[in-house]
């Protein structure tokens, strides 16, 4: 691998959640009851999660969310100062602090639903995006935040999640796109410069306008939880790519920081380093 290690400045734009998760056999299906274990209380949000990891990879990183004002808030931003993640951006709603409610099963597969409460009322008008290299964002926020966000970073990287239309405008302007395998059957590759398309446990490829450019399988773990790799991946893959590293170098390095996260229960609870991801690339 080849490339700086310097610090990258990311601001990340995106959502701050209360994770409430029970473990469970299966999930249910559509209009059945499934029991659980005792309900865990962990800190999550697309948003919280991608800063929180940047910065254990070594980035200086502002999230720029939107908390309420209820006890929730408090804890979320203890954990995220803990993490290292900086929150002078972090503004304040009269809206519920954002909650998930997620259900995990034996194989590590998960079911969300998020209620987007206070993140629904993020607005960039007064955040200054200029000083970060990179700007990460994500969907748990309004569609209006991203395209001012799009419109005022000097490099855009938007990872379309959850699903939802997005202007053509602002995917024009984001340097990389990132979607799951579900998410990409909404976007039109070749008009997409630069689009990577995580696939879980089979890795990832990365798109040039639809042309497949790289290609990386993922190394052969036995996940704990899923919630958040994508989320790790993202940070992972901002980090590096705004740290000027080789296309395929960077692919590999955010899908096995994506694999290390599934390794215990929550989205911010194997936030692996820097070093463990070199030391698994080294020993693929
Ligand atoms: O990507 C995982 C995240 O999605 C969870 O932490 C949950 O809060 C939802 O935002």
């Amino acid at each position: 691998m080849t490339g700086s290690t310097t610090t990258p400045r990311l601001g990340v734009v995106g959502s701050c959640n209360v994770d409430l998760v029970v473990r469970c056999r299966r999930l249910a299906r559509p209009g059945e009851t499934v029991l659980g274990d005792d309900v865990v209380r962990l800190s999550g949000g697309k948003g919280a999660n991608q800063a929180a990891a940047a910065a254990r990879l070594g980035a200086n990183v502002s999230l720029i969310a939107t908390l309420g004002r209820d006890e929730s808030a408090a804890w979320l931003l203890d954990t995220l100062r803990g993490l290292g993640v900086h929150d002078e951006l972090i503004s304040r709603s009269s809206r519920p602090t954002g909650t998930a409610f997620i259900t995990v099963d034996d194989r590590g597969e998960n079911e969300i639903v998020v209620s987007r409460g206070a993140n629904a009322d993020l607005d960039l008008a007064d955040v200054d995006l200029e000083p970060f290299d990179v700007v990460l964002a994500s969907m748990e926020v309004a569609a209006s935040v991203l395209d001012d966000a799009a419109s005022r970073s000097r490099h855009f990287i938007l990872n379309v999640a959850p699903a939802a239309p997005v202007n053509p405008e602002t995917l024009d302007r984001c340097a990389v796109v990132i979607a799951n395998e579900g998410e990409a059957e909404s976007l039109s590759l070749t008009t997409i410069e630069h689009c990577v398309v995580t696939m879980g446990a089979k890795g990832a490829v990365h798109f040039q306008h639809g042309r497949e450019v790289a290609r990386v399988a993922a190394p052969v773990i036995d996940p704990v939880d899923t919630v958040g790799a994508g989320d790790v991946f993202c940070a992972a893959y901002a980090v590096m790519w705004a740290r000027g590293w080789p296309a395929r170098d960077v692919l590999a390095y955010a899908v096995t920081a994506g694999a290390l996260a599934t390794l215990a229960l929550g989205a911010q609870g194997a936030l692996p380093t820097h070093e463990e991801v070199t030391t698994w690339l080294a020993r693929a």
